[in-house]
């Protein structure tokens, strides 16, 4: 007699009685797997958000909507990049939803939020884009990966970028919040040991855009570049108020690549030139990337960009470590080791976790060429975040 596979005894009007006649765990294997997004949805990083999730349905569809051969259900959160609300909203999801994994988010102050409540309960959390240091520094984790970048990471190359081109003396600006400080402080180090200064600081509270009094204080200052760490609304804004003050021609503007990405339709001509570091690029020139961006525009009408990227990598982890452990999230030690070991071939080119789970990425340099990031070098091959107080690995 042939015996039945669980999936179709699972079929059928009977279901619910069958599951309850099954041992918890096959029952627990049979259950949805819950995946609970907290992204901004509204307000400046609003496309971003939309972007990430993009990426990660398209990751999964492309695994038939299942990881490791279980159905998927979701729970959405728009977190509006509100700190304050952090909290809250991760607890609503991790005790109200009973999600099995927590994905999120854009802003490094909101996913802090979301890291102690994850750490609090040992919630599998997945990080798409905050590039908080801590993350996968002195906060590191075993239940936490990050699947973008730290705040280090991508501005690291940015100032040997500078000084090669005769920068020597920069102001940087950016807002006032952990991922501002955090990529000026990454930056820093780096010009200082190519040999380049901050000659001065300047500050916005997020997400302000209100730019103008600082560029008059650049125009006075007369630094050799700008460096800046901007994204979404506040990058637009930013390239067209730096254009319109007069100031591209004459002190150049630089930044980690987030300035310039998935914005350049918004800004036309002002954006042309403008040379950035960033862990992907959209002309990359490798097959996935290709494949990718293809699958992503038919999906989507929309131009991917580093934050679908993203999205489609948390969503090429969770298939391969949910592949490997056969669907049994439960098996907490069993994911943690897959996530570890996974080889994620990404748009962005392959990447490893590091010890402390996160990417270890080339960064590339990327200069903007006809409304697109075109890839005019590799600014830093295989580049390792320090991972500074974890004692992860
Ligand atoms: C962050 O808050 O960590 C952040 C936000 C937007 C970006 C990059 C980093 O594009």
């Amino acid at each position: 007699m042939k015996i039945q596979g669980r999936r179709e005894f699972m079929i059928g009007a009977g279901a619910l009685a069958t599951a309850a006649l099954l041992p918890a765990a096959a029952r627990a294997q049979s259950a949805k797997i819950r995946l609970g997004l907290m992204l901004p949805f509204t307000g400046t990083f609003a496309q971003l958000g939309v972007a990430i999730e993009n990426g990660l349905n398209l990751a999964l569809a492309e695994n038939g909507d299942r990881l490791g051969g279980r159905e998927l259900e979701f729970f959405r959160v728009d977190d509006e990049s509100e700190p304050s609300k952090a909290t809250d909203n991760a607890n609503r999801l991790i005790t109200r939803d009973k999600v099995d994994v927590l994905i999120g988010t854009v802003h490094s102050g909101v996913a802090m939020g979301m890291l102690r409540v994850a750490r609090e309960n040992g919630t599998l959390m997945l990080i798409p884009n905050a590039g908080a240091d801590a993350a996968t520094g002195p906060l590191c984790s075993p239940n936490v990966f990050r699947t973008s970048f730290s705040n280090w990471q991508p501005v690291h190359p940015l100032g040997k970028v500078m000084v090669e081109r005769g920068h020597k003396k920069a102001v940087f600006i950016t807002w006032k919040y952990a991922a501002g400080e955090e990529s000026l402080a990454s930056f820093k180090e780096g010009y200082a040991k190519a040999g380049g200064s901050v000659v001065k600081e300047l500050f916005l509270p997020f997400p302000s855009v209100e730019f103008q009094a600082l560029l008059t204080e650049i125009a006075a200052i007369k630094p050799d570049a700008v460096a800046c760490f901007f994204a979404g609304g506040g990058a637009v804004k930013l390239i067209k108020d730096y254009a319109a003050a007069g100031l591209m021609d004459k002190i150049p503007l630089y930044g980690s690549g987030f300035l310039t990405d998935g914005i350049l339709p918004a800004v036309g001509k002002a954006a042309e030139g403008l040379l950035t570091t960033l862990h992907y690029a959209e002309s990359l020139d490798n097959p996935k990337n290709k494949a990718f961006r293809a699958a992503y525009e038919k999906k989507f009408k929309l131009n991917a960009d580093v934050y679908a990227v993203q999205g489609y990598d948390t969503g090429l982890l969770l298939v391969q470590a949910l592949e490997k452990v056969k669907g049994d999230i439960g098996n907490r030690k069993a994911v943690i080791a897959a996530m570890e070991s996974a080889v994620i071939d990404s748009p962005r080119g392959q990447w490893k976790m590091s010890r402390a789970h996160n990417p270890i990425q080339d960064i590339y340099l990327r200069r903007v060429e006809n409304g697109d990031n075109k890839v005019i070098g590799v600014a830093w091959k295989a580049l390792e975040d320090p991972a500074r107080g974890c004692k992860l690995g």
